[in-house]
């Protein structure tokens, strides 16, 4: 089992070029299911959760044999026929493996797999994805914690969302651009990670409008064709480092992010006293912090371009330090507050309060042993220890490379004391 080793109490500077986004690399993984020909994703980061898509692709009869892999130009892509039953263990084991439902239906005409997995953040539920699938008239079925799902070319439709979910709009907008006819979908996420697969999409000859707005309608397309992709910046990534700046004291520089996608994050940081620059021309943004760092009373995630809640755990670190109270409240993900079980043990000041947790800086956080409950806690971990004097053991931290490509090459590349050790699994006798 892997563990960080963190010696915390140094300033990070410098530049860092950030990798790509976990969270459009997955959908888009998926999306090159429904495309003819080759298709290389530039900046795919490399990452536990991408090589777990990548093996339910091979697995389900893309890549010709497996020959989906990375190479020097990035993550090369190519698939014949299409079967669509993915592999049962590897879908238990993530959250994005729920938007095969969408390309399986678009490709296979069918599917056949477990509910997915993924981060225990709150209950999860997959009812938006099969409603919109039957909306689109698809037969979907539960059946001894299977779903099964069943369509022949879809003929159009319409949905519209309860909830802005990323996921389920991802599998109907999978499900319908090969379809015949026309989709209308409403109430939808405008997360920048949906702009991204939707961009993907249309280079490859997709038809669709209203990306990035909470109104998205699809024309279906006869065929897709394999494109080169550059997958962007992972602004989760960023704006972790950034709150780890905030919390040693520094200036970073940080290339290949987008400022717009961070504005939530950024607004937050410069309440807690950081000074924020962006270059939008250049995808670049400087974070400069004097190591004061101030409490904001409270931070509430929301849907983009609210407070994004995959940086939550993160500022729960930041606020530990920082001088005064927050109120922390995800009204995202109901029961993402392990962090905090997690601060406490370095002496952080946190309590819960109903469905909130609220968090008042100290000056005594001191070193210990932490564990990693999720990918987000796990980074939340890394930076607080950042900015504990002494010795903090992070255990756990498989789920960390989950998302991040190398979380203690970045870090130490901005001057942190930070090593991988292995914990040797105790034998028991
Ligand atoms: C995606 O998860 C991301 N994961 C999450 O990032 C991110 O936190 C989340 O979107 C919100 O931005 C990937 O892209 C792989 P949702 P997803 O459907 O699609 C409820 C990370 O750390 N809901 O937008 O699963 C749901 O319970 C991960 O990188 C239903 O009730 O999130 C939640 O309360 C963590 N029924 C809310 O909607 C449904 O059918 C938002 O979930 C679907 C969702």
């Amino acid at each position: 089992m892997c563990e960080l080793e963190v010696r915390g109490g140094r300033r990070l500077e410098g530049t860092l070029v950030i990798q790509g986004s976990k969270n459009s690399a997955l959908p888009i993984m998926a999306a090159t299911l429904l495309l003819d020909g080759e298709t290389v994703l530039k900046d795919c980061p490399d990452i536990l959760d991408v090589h777990e898509m990548l093996a339910i692709i091979n697995g389900v009869g893309g890549c010709d044999g497996g020959s989906c892999r990375f190479t020097g130009e990035g993550l090369r892509l190519l698939h014949n026929k299409v079967d669509g039953v993915p592999d049962y263990e590897s879908c238990m084991r993530f959250r994005a493996s729920s938007i095969l439902m969408g390309a399986l239906l678009a490709t296979a005409g069918f599917f056949a797999m477990p509910y997915p997995g993924g981060c225990r953040i709150g209950r999860r539920p997959i009812d938006y994805h099969i409603e919109g699938l039957r909306a689109l008239g698809a037969e979907v079925e539960e059946k001894d914690g299977m779903l099964i799902g069943y369509a022949g070319r879809l003929k159009g439709g319409y949905y519209r969302f309860p909830y802005p979910s990323v996921g389920a709009l991802e599998n109907l907008i999978l499900a319908s651009v090969k379809g015949k006819g026309e989709y209308l979908f409403e109430n939808c996420s405008k997360e920048p990670e949906i702009v991204d697969l939707c961009d993907f999409l249309m280079r490859a000859g997709a038809d669709i409008e209203g990306t990035g707005t909470d109104t998205i309608r699809i024309k279906g397309v006869e065929k897709l064709n394999g494109i080169q992709y550059r997958v962007p910046g992972d602004r989760i990534v960023a704006g972790t480092y950034m709150a780890a700046c905030g919390i040693t004291g520094g200036n970073i520089r940080l290339r290949n992010i987008e400022s717009a996608r961070l504005e939530g994050v950024i607004e937050v940081l410069k309440k807690t006293g950081c000074h924020v620059f962006t270059d939008a021309g250049n995808d670049e943004i400087i974070i400069l912090s004097d190591g004061r760092r101030k409490a904001v009373s409270s931070i509430e995630t929301a849907p983009y371009p609210g407070f994004p809640t995959d940086m939550q755990p993160q500022m729960m670190a930041l606020a530990a330090f920082s001088t005064g109270s927050c109120r922390i409240v995800d009204k995202v993900f109901e029961s993402r507050y392990r962090t905090a079980e997690e601060l406490k043990k370095l002496g952080a000041d946190v309590r819960t309060d109903g469905g909130s947790v609220i968090i008042t800086g100290s000056e005594r956080l001191h070193g210990g042993a932490v564990r990693a409950a999720d990918l987000r806690c796990g980074a939340a971990l890394v930076i607080a220890a950042l900015g504990i004097y002494g010795k903090t053991i992070i255990e756990d931290c498989g789920y960390i490379m989950r998302g991040y490509e190398d979380i203690q090459r970045d870090l130490e590349e901005l001057g942190a004391d930070i090593l991988w050790r292995i914990k040797e699994e105790s034998t028991g006798n």
